[in-house]
């Protein structure tokens, strides 16, 4: 069997697309970085000019960097900012293009000094949406580690019972993503029990779960780079008629913000919908933020689902519905499934059933 062809080419491609013919792009993200080389190193830049492109690692990388990024050029420097300057010289830039919200205040004052005559002009839309719409291989990443997070979920489920302490499930829950093949977790998992499931995103501390609790679960693998994210909200013991009925309008609003989506369809209008059901049952006020947000090589990527976005959903985005209601002081639910974008809907790829589940 062939190899995959690389797909960095072809990303590469679509960066420089809009980008004059003397144009040159400085990246600075190290996603981005890895995104456009597959080189993973946590620090570097990337300078991308009409036909060449050059990857600037320090010493600790260069290495690395052969292997990783194999067929892109690779500049090694002591000083990011110096090794930038000495690549301009080398290739007589007049201006650069420069990722602005990955570069400090600091860096760019420097850069502006070691590099006299060289315009240099903030740009932020190029890299926006770069990493939007996932290919075949990111997809099945993402499959995976939603599926390792959720085989991990089911493992611990066992222990949401009175008595057990919030950070005893969430290291255990991170034990078992790591045991069942993630290379890291998504992100500090969530584990929130009784009134601390009224703060959207809580630390689990040493509160022990009670009867009657809401225990919120937040939490997700990465696998090959590529993360998932999931939310779900248990009952133990006994179930009010107030945190029944929550629930339902929390699980409408998701279920009716997924029967929504598919290609086509504004993001601002799949928050509208999920958020309109809350609104409607006078909720409104306690639906804190946005109904999803992308998920990749970051847990939180573009686009994002909140009011008034314009952004398009096309095939192949991976995007979360995660409507939460939280009442301060009291308790919280929310519900959150990653999925896959479709020509005529969307793919559920987090593996928890979201029914009411009383343990
Ligand atoms: N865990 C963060 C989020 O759901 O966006
Ligand atoms: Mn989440
Ligand atoms: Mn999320």
């Amino acid at each position: 069997m062939r190899p995959d062809p690389s797909p960095y080419p072809e990303r590469v491609r679509r960066l420089r697309v809009g980008l004059s013919e003397t144009g040159v792009l400085l990246i600075l993200n190290a996603i981005n970085i890895r995104y456009l080389t597959g080189f993973t190193g946590g620090d570097g830049a990337l300078m991308a000019g009409p036909t060449w492109l050059v990857l600037l690692v320090d010493g600790r990388y260069v290495t690395q960097a052969r292997g990783e990024a194999a067929g892109t050029e690779i500049f090694e420097f002591r000083n990011r900012v110096d090794g930038i300057a000495a690549v301009a010289h080398q290739q007589g830039i007049g201006q650069i293009d420069f990722e602005s919200p990955a570069l400090s205040v600091e860096e760019y004052l420097k850069l502006q000094e070691g590099l006299p005559g060289v315009e240099l002009r903030p740009l932020t839309s190029v890299f926006h949406c770069l990493r939007a719409v996932k290919d075949e291989a990111e997809i099945a990443r993402i499959r995976e580690a939603a599926k390792i997070a959720g085989e991990a979920l089911a493992a611990v489920r066992e222990m949401i019972r009175p008595g057990v302490r919030e950070a005893e499930i969430a290291l255990e829950l991170e034990y078992r993503m790591r045991l069942g093949g993630a290379e890291k977790v998504s992100f500090e998992t969530i584990v929130a029990a009784g009134s601390n499931t009224a703060l959207p995103h809580a630390t689990p501390g040493r509160r022990a779960i009670a009867d009657g609790d809401c225990v919120m679960i937040d939490y997700g693998a990465v696998c090959g780079g590529y993360h998932s994210d999931e939310t779900c909200t248990y009952i133990v013991g006994q179930a009010s008629e107030r945190q029944q009925e929550v629930y339902r309008l929390v699980r409408e609003a998701h279920d009716r913000a997924l029967g929504a989506i598919r290609s086509g369809v504004s993001c601002g209008e799949i928050d509208r919908i999920a958020r309109a059901c809350l609104e409607d049952a006078g909720l409104g006020g306690y639906f804190s933020h946005g109904t999803g947000h992308g998920v990749g090589l970051d847990v939180h990527e573009a686009p994002r689902l909140a009011a008034g976005r314009e952004e398009i959903l096309r095939v192949g985005m991976v995007v979360t519905v995660e409507p939460g209601i939280y009442l301060p002081g009291v308790w919280g639910i929310r519900i959150e499934d990653t999925v896959l974008v479709t020509e005529e809907g969307c793919e559920i790829l987090t593996q928890t059933p979201k029914k009411l589940t009383i343990i």
